[in-house]
């Protein structure tokens, strides 16, 4: 059996931020904003937390599949983000949805989050240990942003996404991950320092620091290459996929990886110009997009793929 989506929500804070409106707080432009990274507009949470929007996702996909909570086997979260360290993120949505059967654990993968979990969940599925499996990305990265660097700052977002997972027949193909641990300073966010009896160290609040060019090659080198690798494995060539589910981390890196996959855009779609980048959560968002409005029918052929922190990145090929 393989892990087949039947379900799909997302959520996102009721606060709307424009590039005009950062513009009256930070050196920066619509039009800088937008000729760069595509983004017109993100979400920023006030008065919701990683846990309630994750949550309303969660509730939204059970819904849009027709599954019970009390159904599920297993629960996953993906976040850089959580609202505390412990209890973990997957704990809070299991006791929002009352879910009180089902495993439960956190993935800190950064922005390929989702695509780690949705392999993991395929290779439960696979193993016959688990049949029906929530996957949540979920962050409020504005919580790890630095308000005073405008060259990451403003492509961010929060926000929510999450699917429901059953065994079928069909479902995930085939997925590759990978790891550059030696490129991951290239995108970090230090934790607390070590504080103990023995050691003491000051220490201010720690924000994300990005290398964005670096991040930028990085990425539209390998996520085609990932692509490519997993369709040449099962024989599928790039014109039999229907939609090119990429991370939203930048609508240019996205025209980019189109163009060196020779493949239109109208296959790649996207959600950046209203939420931002929202790391974990942007997969399962854009696809509930495309799944709400009627662009998927079952049987389509879908890639998914993307990149984050770590280095890390990953792709999927699945059927719908
Ligand atoms: N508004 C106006 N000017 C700005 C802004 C801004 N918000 N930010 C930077 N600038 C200026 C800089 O000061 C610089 O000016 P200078 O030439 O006078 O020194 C100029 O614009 C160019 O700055 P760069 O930082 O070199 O801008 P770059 O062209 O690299 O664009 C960007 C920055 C959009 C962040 C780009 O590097 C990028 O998208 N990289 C990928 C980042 C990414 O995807 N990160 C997430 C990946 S993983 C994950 O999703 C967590």
């Amino acid at each position: 059996m393989l892990a087949r989506i039947v379900g799909t929500g997302m959520a996102l804070p009721e606060l709307v931020v424009s590039n005009d409106d950062l513009a009256k707080i930070m050196d920066t432009s619509d039009e800088w904003i937008s000729e760069r990274t595509g983004v017109r507009t993100r979400h920023l949470a006030v008065n919701e937390g990683t846990s309630s929007l994750a949550i309303e996702a969660a509730k939204k996909a059970l819904d849009n599949a027709g599954v019970d909570a009390h159904e599920l086997d297993l629960i996953i979260a993906a976040t850089v983000t959580p609202d505390r360290l412990l209890p973990f993120l997957s704990g809070d949505i299991q006791a929002g949805l009352d879910a009180m059967q089902a495993a439960a654990f956190d993935m800190v993968v950064g922005c390929s989050g989702y695509l780690y979990a949705i392999s993991v969940a395929n290779a439960y599925v696979q193993s016959g240990m688990y049949k029906t499996i929530l996957i949540v990305g979920a962050e409020t990265l504005s919580r790890i942003m630095n308000w005073e660097d405008r060259s990451s700052c403003i492509l961010f977002g929060d926000g929510a996404g999450a699917t429901v997972i059953k065994a079928d027949e069909v479902g995930v193909i085939r997925s590759v991950l990978g790891t550059d641990g030696k490129a991951g300073p290239a995108l970090g966010c230090e934790a607390r320092p070590l504080q103990n009896p023995y050691v003491h160290n000051e220490w201010d609040y720690p924000y994300v620091r990005m290398a964005g060019q670096e991040v930028y090659k990085f990425a539209v080198r390998t996520v085609p290459k990932c692509i490519n690798e997993v369709l040449d494995a099962e024989g599928i060539s790039a014109d039999e996929i229907r939609y090119y589910v990429i991370h939203q981390a930048n609508l240019r890196m996205i025209e980019a990886i189109a163009k060196r996959l020779g493949q239109p855009m109208d296959k790649f779609p996207t959600c950046i110009e209203e939420t931002g980048n929202v790391s974990a959560a942007s997969i399962p968002m854009v696809l509930d997009k495309i799944n709400r409005t009627g662009k998927l029918k079952r049987g389509d052929k879908l890639v998914f793929a993307g990149f984050g922190a770590g280095l890390t990145w990953g792709a999927s090929v699945l059927t719908w």
